[in-house]
């Protein structure tokens, strides 16, 4: 008989990495090692999926061959192509990701190997592919055109250009490429498991990525940066207090607070809070509102924003639509989930953990005729 299953599978090691790492009690994060307050305002977003996809941060050289593959692997096949119209029309954003992701799939023109060569080109692919797909499908849905990438700007820049229609500024564009770096790689969170039981049965990359999609989509994960917005939305700018108490007292849970691993503030939530202070100069309501559901959440309940808090209103201030948000999310993450099915890949073993039987036990076979 099986032992007592952790809830959640709190606290139990599921895989070993060579990616990410937690220290929750301190509040610190790392990347193969790097301190994520190095890298996020100094590294982008390219060499951070260079560090997380190939081991290493790269060399100017490496930089410039792996930006070159990714301006080659960005172009989309001829089925997304076919059908990102009618996806758009008919699904939300993450279920029109989860679809184009697996229809990329179909298109790679490695789509039956998992070869580490072959891996390495998808990832690059799927990593340059995901900002174009979430532009792609916020043009088709409005029936507009994507302006063409600029070849001068980073992946962070290209897709404010193209999702905005407007040039960003300098600064837009670090802002949102430190966003991604801080978002691209949490360890074992729900959608990189999914990822990794997938792409341990040895199925391909595309459809870990899509286990990986739909699990980032749930308001629990990756969909809690929208639902912060709204809840901002909803609230009116001079009864916050009031607000947040009254959901806290009737056991609503805040999205953008706590954290199954974090016992202190998360140290990506450092850097949004500050970043969003900065956007919020002209326009300072959201943040001023932030900052106070933040003080009531933590006297109240004693818990820490996550990521998703100030990223909600970062992305606000950028301009990128509130629905978008968890395809931003899914952007950067690429970055992490494709490294971990590389990783799952080059070291398998099935992922196939056991259960707690809590059913009925030695029923009795009754014919059709005689059960009630
Ligand atoms: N608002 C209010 N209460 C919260 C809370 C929140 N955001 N997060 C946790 N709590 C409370 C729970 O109600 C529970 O209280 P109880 O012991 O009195 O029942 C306790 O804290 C533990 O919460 P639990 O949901 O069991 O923790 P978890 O480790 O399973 O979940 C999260 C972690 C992230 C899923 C959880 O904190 C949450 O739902 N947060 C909101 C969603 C979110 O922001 N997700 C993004 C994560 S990066």
């Amino acid at each position: 008989m099986a032992d007592k299953p952790t809830k959640g599978l709190a606290d139990v090691v599921a895989a070993s990495t060579a990616l990410s790492d937690i220290d929750g009690k301190a509040g610190r994060l790392f990347y193969r090692g790097y301190d994520i307050h190095d890298l996020a305002g100094r590294a982008t977003f390219e060499e951070t999926a260079h560090l997380l996809q190939r081991g290493k941060l790269p060399t100017r050289q490496e930089l410039a061959d792996y930006g070159a593959e990714l301006v080659r692997g960005r172009e989309l096949g001829a089925l997304v192509s076919a059908n990102i119209a009618e996806i758009a029309e008919k699904q939300k954003p993450m279920e029109a990701l989860r679809s184009l992701v697996s229809l990329a799939g179909a298109d790679d023109p490695d789509k039956d190997s998992i070869a580490p060569e072959a891996n390495l080109g998808k990832a690059a692919r799927l990593t340059a592919q995901q900002p174009l797909l979430v532009a792609r499908y916020h043009a088709a849905r409005k029936g507009i055109d994507v302006p063409e990438p600029d070849a001068s700007l980073s992946i962070a820049g290209n897709f404010l250009l193209q999702v905005t229609g407007n040039t960003p500024s300098p600064r837009a564009v670090e802002i949102f490429d430190t966003c991604l770096v801080l978002h691209a790689d949490h360890t074992m969170n729900a959608s990189t498991f999914a990822a990794r039981v997938c792409a341990a049965t040895l199925s391909d990359m595309h459809s870990a990525i899509v286990a990986a999609i739909g699990t980032l989509k749930g308001p629990l994960h990756g969909g809690a940066n929208e639902q912060v917005m709204k809840t901002l939305e909803s609230l009116s700018p001079t009864g916050v207090a009031e607000a947040v108490r009254e959901k806290l007292a009737a056991g609503e849970k805040i999205m953008g607070f706590g954290h199954r691993v974090y016992k202190t503030e998360d140290p990506r939530a450092t850097h949004l809070r500050r970043l969003s202070e900065e956007l919020s100069a002209d326009d300072p309501t959201y943040f001023r509102m932030s900052k106070e559901m933040e003080e009531v959440v933590f006297e109240t309940k004693g818990l820490y924003p996550n990521v998703d808090f100030y990223a909600a209103t970062v992305y606000h201030y950028l301009g990128i639509p509130t629905d978008l948000f968890t395809p931003v999310f899914s952007i950067s993450r690429m970055s992490g989930w494709t490294a971990h099915v590389i990783e799952q890949h080059a070291d398998n073993r099935l992922i196939r953990p056991d259960s707690e039987y809590i059913g009925e036990r030695d029923q009795k076979w009754k014919p059709i005729d005689e059960r009630q």
